[in-house]
């Protein structure tokens, strides 16, 4: 592994979302050398730090992306931007797909870029309720796909990690649901679950497991791959290939939810929980779906979506061990505090 002092300049793209902000932080916070390049479409300037610099970019457009890599020439670019997953198709498709390739061919262009790390996700990969260690994992396809995101964070997983070569050394760093400080998605939903009471209801039967990130960690193993990629000892180890980083305790989903309801002062007996059958909600939200098709023409779509609840049914069990071996990654010491802390952030300050 990379020493910790090495000092470089990052360019993040989404450095002001959940993963990226951490990211940038950590970076700031670790190294006093350190430069680091925030990018996305509209930036927000929170910090005066003069190692940090705001660039308005989409990752998608060629004419800015050229002007970004010109201004800052990245030692290492940190691809963490990526549309919502119930963004539409096309807005999927440009983001992931073209845009990670222009960034890989701006990355190659660039004499000081050397390494590139991708954020994919567990939807890119066919689930499994057994460990699935990266070398049996199964990539989705243009053929074979659950939805658009997972489709395109798929091919931009495997587009990355053929990109290595002599110009340019990529990683990819899989990740599935991250929660913690900051969160905008899961920590919210689940506190917004308390606050309606509605924390005692269970969709499906909660058999299948899910990995889950602390997003402190999540942030680590992205930066731990840009150090490794930076050094050629570390490097080979590293480039072209893909990881997959949790907290490496995977749970049914409701039993990580009750664990932060708990968290929330609100714990859930097994007796107390109503069961919803699964095919009743997927039923459910395909009729919301259809009545907003219809009388919104298009134009808004149900925060109950049936991608959402077939997704309960899929679940993932990953092995952690190449990340640990080749990065020297290490998951949370203590999941049910990272919960804890995390929920008092959402208490705190939604
Ligand atoms: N959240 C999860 O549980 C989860 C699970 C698995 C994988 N992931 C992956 O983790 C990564 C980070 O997720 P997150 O939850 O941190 O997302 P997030 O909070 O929504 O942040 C995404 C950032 O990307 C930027 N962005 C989006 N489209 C862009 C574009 N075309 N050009 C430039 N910037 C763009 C956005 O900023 P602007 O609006 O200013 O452009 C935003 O700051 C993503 O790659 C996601 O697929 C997340």
């Amino acid at each position: 592994m990379a020493s910790p002092q090495t000092q470089f300049t990052v360019l993040v793209t989404g450095g002001n979302g959940f993963l990226g902000g951490h990211i940038v932080q950590q970076l700031v916070d670790g190294s006093a050398a350190t430069a680091v390049a925030i990018v996305s479409r509209n930036p927000k300037v929170t910090s005066d730090n003069p190692r940090l610099t705001f660039h308005a970019a989409d990752t998608a457009n060629a004419t800015q992306i050229k002007a970004v890599f010109d201004a800052v020439k990245p030692n290492v670019v940190i691809r963490t931007a990526s549309p919502h997953h119930t963004e539409p198709a096309s807005v999927q498709q440009r983001t992931n797909v073209a845009g990670t390739q222009l960034l890989l061919q701006h990355a190659k262009a660039c004499p000081e870029t050397r390494g590139f790390v991708y954020t994919s996700s567990d939807s890119a990969v066919v689930p499994t309720q057994e460990p699935l260690t990266e070398h049996k994992a199964e990539l989705y396809t243009e053929a074979h796909f659950p939805h658009a995101y997972g489709r395109t964070k798929a091919v931009a997983d495997k587009m990355v990690q053929e990109a290595n070569c002599d110009e340019l050394r990529p990683a990819v760093i899989r990740i599935p649901m991250i929660y913690g400080e900051n969160d905008p998605n899961l920590m919210p939903q689940l506190l917004s679950s308390v606050r309606k009471k509605q924390h005692k209801m269970q969709i499906g039967q909660n058999n299948k497991i899910f990995e889950f990130l602390y997003i402190k960690k999540a942030a680590e193993a992205h930066i731990l791959a840009a150090r490794a990629l930076l050094e050629a000892e570390s490097a080979s180890n590293v480039a072209g290939e893909a990881f997959f980083v949790s907290d490496g305790r995977p749970l049914p989903l409701f039993d990580f939810s009750r664990k932060c309801y708990a968290a929330a002062g609100s714990p859930v007996a097994r007796n107390e929980v109503t069961i919803i059958p699964l095919p009743a909600m997927q039923a459910m939200a395909t009729l919301g779906e259809w009545a907003y098709k219809i009388f919104t023409a298009g134009t808004k779509m149900p925060q109950t979506r049936r991608e959402a609840i077939d997704h309960l049914d899929r679940g993932s069990c990953w092995s952690i061990e190449k990340a640990r071996q080749r990065l020297g990654y290490q998951p949370v010491a203590d999941q049910d505090e990272a919960i804890k802390q995390s929920m008092e952030w959402a208490i705190a300050n939604l």
